[in-house]
């Protein structure tokens, strides 16, 4: 069938959202148009491309290639990934660095800031009324992209608002995430966990701050953990360090509840801030003596308390600011999406810090760690679940009404649904053209 805007609209109700969403592939390309091809969306981090000619390639939806480049002069591009010629895919390696871009095919070469350098026998074209000068013959800039400390953002949109217009106020974990470096930068380190899952690319931003769901899916692992930590010895502070990051996902109703839930235009939410389940992590003395000899005691202070656990940027990026792990979703089918977790070095720290953000990634978020499968599980049983056409609905009732707006930000208790409620606030917003023509409910 083909959607109008009245049809799109009715898929998604105040506290009900209809399972096609999760199912029909051309639900699946609107949104690759309507929202991958409008929001920004997170290419990567600069430190990716440290050195001139350094690239990387991804797809900004499903199907459009992009690189993001650093060029000879040391600013950051990104660019489509499309020869000018007769449309080849330029670039086919995932990262290198390269002088310039020579296509394939009949040899075009493009400088790293995507300008045309050379076109073989060239004489060709004397006469003929074609300009090699013109920039249409250039690898295109993608519409807009931004660079916010370090972390790069395109999109295909020329008429988005500008990056930080809107992040809004979730703007606030990143700048924590950040902070959190004595030198106030991050970096790129450990390479990335990327792995396929079978589900649609939905329900792993759905799943970021469900509170209702911890103590349930994850509730073995968490006794597992903890009935390891018994079994050691007082002096076993290694091992003690390590098994202490799972025990939290088997915190009560009521501490999820109290650390609650804040939403905001454009799809984006966090659950935490005054508290989170990362909040009580041991603080490594030289880490903390660094904090301090950079920002001063009552500084430090005021970083360390802005504890959230999981932010989303809607709808590509979701970072763990006290963590320094991102995980970025990369959709390829409605029941087919990429999730990669990358792990941040903060400049200026002991390399303790690394140490335990790797750690975090391998325990927590890896294929082969015992807590991130648990969630696949569920994701794949609901993706096989909304086959079955005996109901049509899907709620997102939870504390519905309840959500207090305020100026900028709806804010809400820890297990309701106002996540969800926020992202598919601004599903439909994006789907129906609604932010396109300034009626956004
Ligand atoms: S398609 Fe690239 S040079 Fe012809
Ligand atoms: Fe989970």
């Amino acid at each position: 069938m083909t959607y109008t805007n009245e049809q799109i609209g009715a898929l998604v109700e105040p506290a009900r959202l209809h399972r096609s969403i999760y199912t029909d592939p051309e639900i699946f390309e609107l949104e690759m148009e309507r929202i991958w091809g409008s929001a920004w969306i997170f290419i990567g981090h600069e430190s990716q491309v440290p050195n001139p000619g350094d690239y990387y390639t991804l797809n900004i939806t499903h199907k459009i290639p992009v690189v993001m480049v650093r060029d000879r002069q040391g600013e950051v591009h990104v660019l489509h990934n499309r020869c000018a010629h007769k449309g080849a895919k330029l670039v086919d390696t995932r990262c290198g660095n390269a002088r310039a871009f020579r296509c394939c095919y009949h040899g075009w070469t493009f400088n790293t800031d995507g300008s045309l350098l050379k076109i073989p026998n060239e004489g060709g074209y004397e006469g003929t009324g074609f300009d090699i000068k013109d920039p249409a013959n250039n690898m295109q800039k993608v519409a807009q992209y931004e660079i916010y400390r370090g972390f790069v953002f395109a999109t295909l949109d020329a008429d988005a608002p500008d990056l930080k217009t809107w992040m809004g106020g979730a703007i606030d974990c990143f700048d924590n995430l950040c902070d959190r470096a004595p030198e106030g930068e991050v970096e790129v380190a450990g390479g990335v966990l990327r792995y396929e899952h079978d589900c649609n690319w939905k329900m792993f931003l759905e799943n970021l701050n469900d509170t209702m769901h911890p103590m349930v899916t994850h509730q073995s692992v968490v006794q597992a953990a903890e009935d390891y930590i018994a079994t050691l010895p007082e002096d076993a502070v290694d091992q003690r360090a390590e098994a202490e990051i799972i025990p939290p996902f088997g915190a009560s109703y009521e501490v999820f509840e109290d650390s609650g839930i804040t939403g905001f235009e454009f799809g984006h939410h966090y659950d935490g801030g005054k508290t989170s389940i990362h909040a009580d992590y041991t603080v490594i003395p030289a880490y903390g003596k660094a904090m301090v000899d950079a920002y001063g005691e009552e500084r430090t202070k005021e970083i360390f308390s802005f504890n959230t656990h999981n932010t989303l940027y809607y709808p590509s990026l979701t970072i763990k600011t006290a963590i320094q792990n991102i995980r970025v979703v990369r959709p390829i089918a409605v029941d087919k999406c990429i999730v990669e977790t990358w792990s941040f070095r903060l400049k200026g720290a002991p390399d303790e810090m690394l140490q335990r953000t790797l750690l975090y990634s391998r325990l927590i978020n890896s294929s082969a760690s015992m807590v991130g499968p648990d969630d696949l599980e569920a994701y794949m049983r609901i993706q096989a679940g909304n086959a079955d056409t005996s109901s049509n609905w899907i709620e997102m009732y939870r504390q519905f009404g309840k959500d207090q707006e305020l100026e900028d930000r709806t804010v809400g208790g820890g297990t309701s649904d106002l996540d969800m409620r926020t992202q598919y606030g601004a599903w439909r917003n994006y789907m129906t053209g609604a932010y396109r023509q300034g009626e956004a409910a």
